[in-house]
């Protein structure tokens, strides 16, 4: 398993974008050149709907800013109408894929053993999933996050191989609710000791991301937690100033 140590800060545009709005990515990777050569170290890449995977590879060549998918199939071909498989991903040239985002596990009825299946297709294609977990607002009220959260560790993770765990509490997406800082703490904490314990030796540079409702003004501090290390960000990736600010937030 690589690992990088940089912080990760990863857009997700969900299906949001026309050719248009490669404006603001082409302001993102402005701005993450110009910071870079401040000292800012994170890493930036913004998943696009499938349409856009092309461009967006062209826009961000020579720039460094990465560009990923936000689903796969997990078979590499074949009849599958309307799917897009790691593969062809890869063959734009993106580098990643979300997989497992809860908007996919509730519109799409997506299981844990889809998911790991989807995100060892990824790895096959040679392009790295960014695997999701997070409990629903329901489960957290009866006190099962963490055991939802190892369920879904459990049987959406790779066995091996490189990936990104985000973890993104399902009533905290798009509703601009956050859980406390010290809550947030508890399910890395958990997250961090589940990866290190099931890959001993890797397990302990798997970066985890935080989702749900990261903004500009937020992101300093979740940024800061232990086990943090970088941000899955919907909303907040789709304009450039909003982004750039998340961005700037990880600690270099
Ligand atoms: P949000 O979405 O930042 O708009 O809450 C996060 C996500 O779904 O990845």
């Amino acid at each position: 398993m690589t690992a990088s140590s940089n912080y990760l800060i990863a857009g997700n545009w969900k299906m949001n974008g026309l050719k248009h709005s490669l404006g603001e990515l082409d302001a993102m990777a402005k701005g993450v050149k110009a910071g870079s050569a401040n000292g800012a170290s994170a890493d930036m890449i913004v998943c696009v709907p499938a349409s856009l995977l092309t461009l967006a590879v062209e826009r961000c060549a020579n720039t460094p800013v990465e560009i990923g998918g936000q689903d796969c199939h997990a078979n590499a071909s074949g009849a599958h109408t309307g799917d897009i498989s790691a593969e062809m991903i890869a063959d734009t040239g993106a580098k990643w894929v979300i997989t497992g985002h809860s908007e996919r596990r509730t519109d799409h009825g997506e299981s844990d053993s889809e998911v790991k299946a989807k995100s060892e297709a990824a790895q096959r294609a040679g392009i790295v999933p960014i695997i999701c977990i997070g409990e629903t607002g329901e489960e957290r009220e009866q006190g099962r996050t963490l055991d939802v959260l190892e369920g879904q560790l459990e049987g959406s993770l790779t066995n091996d191989g490189d990936f990104v765990v985000a973890y993104e509490p399902v009533w905290a997406i798009g509703t601009g609710l956050v859980p406390t800082l010290d809550d947030i703490e508890a399910a890395h904490r958990f997250i961090r000791e589940y990866l290190e314990n099931r890959y001993p030796g890797s397990g302990s540079d798997v970066r985890i991301l935080y989702g749900g409702s990261v903004k500009p003004g937020n992101a300093a501090e979740i940024l800061g937690i232990d086990n943090v290390n970088g941000a899955l960000v919907g909303g907040a990736s789709l304009k450039a100033d909003d982004f750039l600010g998340i961005w700037r937030a990880a600690p270099s």
